[in-house]
């Protein structure tokens, strides 16, 4: 079996700096395991658990399901949540994204596609996935305690808008020594551009 996910890929650059932010909000996360540069990414839809043998049609499917759709503009505020917001026991420091106002509908009709994949190839985490609200964020590390005490407003200061050119399907593999996962491209596609 591979865990599998499907996601918007970062360029090089905007995963660099994305991974120079985590480390500075221990104070307000407690300790924090920080993802590597490389394996940053907006998740688009959870695919969970997929037999080996069924990873070529999930390729195929995503082809198709892909294909023609215009590369969202996507901005980064800043602005950085734990999720899931107002838990005791956040599990993830996150970038928040969102669609720059522009492009207003192609983030979703990704994350719809990525979600008919999953659902075509009858994938175990389809349910789950879509009960969840979708709420674009790039998660730049683990919480692995508590937070220690109420914050404000967490402002990473780096304020950027990109193309999201790329999608993917990653695995997930867990063989971090930290006990975390880190990520592995299978497969990506390239989305139009849009004329300007
Ligand atoms: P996250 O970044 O918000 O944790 C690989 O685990 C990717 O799939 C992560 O980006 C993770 O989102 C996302 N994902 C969504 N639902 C998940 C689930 N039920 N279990 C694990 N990962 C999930």
């Amino acid at each position: 079996m591979k865990r599998l996910f499907l996601a918007i890929a970062l360029d090089e650059d905007l995963g660099r700096r994305l991974a120079r932010v985590a480390p500075g909000f221990e104070d307000e996360c407690g300790p924090l395991a920080v993802h590597d540069e490389d394996d940053l990414h907006l998740t688009l839809s959870f695919l969970g658990e997929v037999d080996e043998g069924d990873v070529p049609g999930v390729i195929r499917s995503a082809a198709e399901e892909f294909r023609g759709l215009f590369a969202p503009e996507l901005q980064l505020t800043g602005e950085l949540e734990m999720l899931p917001l107002g838990s005791m026991q956040p599990r993830a420091l996150t970038a928040v994204v969102s669609e720059v106002v522009d492009g207003a509908g192609r983030l979703h009709a990704l994350r719809n596609r990525a979600q008919q994949v999953a659902l075509s190839r009858r994938c175990a985490a389809y349910r789950g996935d879509r009960r969840r609200e979708f709420r674009p964020h790039v998660t730049l590390a683990r919480l692995t305690e508590a937070p220690p005490q109420p914050h404000g407003e967490l402002d990473s200061g780096l304020v950027r808008t990109w193309t999201g050119a790329e999608v993917a399907l990653y695995e997930s593999i867990a063989d971090r020594a930290d006990g975390g996962r880190r990520y592995r491209q299978l497969e990506s596609w390239g989305l139009a551009i849009a004329p300007h």
